[in-house]
């Protein structure tokens, strides 16, 4: 009874300890839009981060850069999300994006969106 009662405590305590170093990771991580964070699931699934980041230039452009090109631009939405689909090259260098069928519509329309939504943490 006696041994039950200190594990159960320490697991207590465990879980406790386990959440408060939960919050203070929270608490200093930098604030992160909520698309951003979106976006970043998308572009874990579709495989898009091999290539791209959200805030640094990798193989492709980072999608803060390809929010400020297009802004202003009433066919953005519709030129990113296909090409999202069929891959290119010629806009941002000789590098090429290969088509990416594994991306449906919704998610090609969803991203297009989600990257034209960013606005760069200043
Ligand atoms: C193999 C590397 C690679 C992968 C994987 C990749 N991209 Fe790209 N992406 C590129 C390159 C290179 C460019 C620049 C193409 C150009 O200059 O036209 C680019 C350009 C873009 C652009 C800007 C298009 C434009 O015309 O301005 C967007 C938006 C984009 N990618 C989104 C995505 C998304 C979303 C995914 C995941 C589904 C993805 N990319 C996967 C390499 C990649």
């Amino acid at each position: 009874m006696k041994n039950l009662s200190i594990s159960s405590h320490s697991s207590f305590l465990l879980r406790y300890f386990g959440m408060s170093v939960f919050a203070a990771l929270l608490f200093c991580a930098k604030p992160v839009y909520a698309e951003n964070e979106q976006l970043t699931k998308l572009m874990l699934t579709n495989n898009c981060l091999a290539c791209h980041q959200i805030d640094k230039r990798k193989y492709g452009p980072q999608f803060y850069e390809v929010a400020e090109k297009y802004q202003g631009d009433s066919s953005a939405l519709e030129k990113l999300a296909a090409k999202i689909k069929v891959g290119g090259t010629g806009v941002w260098g000789e590098d090429i994006m290969p088509p990416q069928p594994h991306v449906s519509d919704a998610n090609a329309k969803i991203m297009a969106e989600l990257i034209m939504a960013l606005k760069p943490a200043k």
